[in-house]
């Protein structure tokens, strides 16, 4: 049996009840069995400063990019951006430019909110940050959850079902795209 591909989850946000944080849990709860899901938070990334020396949590960061197959960000959309948290992480992840374990690194991107459209516009730019790194950016459908009030607890799970079928086949589908 060949090895699982392994996919670095990385949730922007830090509340404690997190959305996002939900939908990287049940990433690695709905992953295909070939699939092997690692996620990461970012509570210990500092403030991107080029003064300091790279700190331990960002070497840990980098170091898991490096060694995953494939990365899926998970992003809350603010004022129709990128959260503040991921764009900080991926900056410090980010250098050296276009020798980063971002370069060529496969990368999907997801998203949900209170919206309706589920964080579309965050998205939208994530996806313009990968190609400045010159990620590998998932070509299919992204993931989003609309209405996220209705589909997450209070606690940040994913309930829905609807969705968690959705996130199974589109976890499949991304796995099938990093393997290829
Ligand atoms: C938001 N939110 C939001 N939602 C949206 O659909 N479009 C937007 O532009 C914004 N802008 C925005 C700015 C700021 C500063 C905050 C705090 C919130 C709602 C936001 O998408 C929602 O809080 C996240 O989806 C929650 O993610 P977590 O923390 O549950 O992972």
């Amino acid at each position: 049996m060949s090895a699982p591909t392994r996919l670095l989850v990385i949730p922007g946000s830090l509340r404690r009840a997190s959305t996002h944080a939900g939908l990287a849990r049940a990433a690695a709860e709905l992953a295909p069995i070939d699939l092997e899901v690692r996620v990461v938070g970012l509570r210990e990334i500092p403030f991107f400063d080029a003064d300091l020396e790279v700190p331990e949590a960002v070497e840990s960061l980098k170091a898991a990019i490096t060694a995953a197959d494939g990365v899926l960000l998970a992003s809350p959309e603010y004022n129709y951006s990128v959260s503040g948290v991921l764009k900080n992480a991926i900056d410090w992840a980010s250098r050296p430019a276009y020798a980063s374990p971002f370069f060529k690194k496969k990368c999907a991107v997801m998203a949900t909110s209170p919206g309706p459209v589920g964080g579309a516009r965050g998205l939208m730019h994530l996806r313009s940050v990968l190609a400045g790194m010159g990620a590998d950016i998932y070509p299919g459908l992204e993931f989003r959850i609309a209405l996220s009030k209705q589909r997450f607890d209070e606690e940040g799970n994913l309930t829905d079902d609807e969705s968690r079928q959705r996130l199974a086949v589109h976890l499949t589908e991304i796995a099938e795209w990093i393997r290829a």
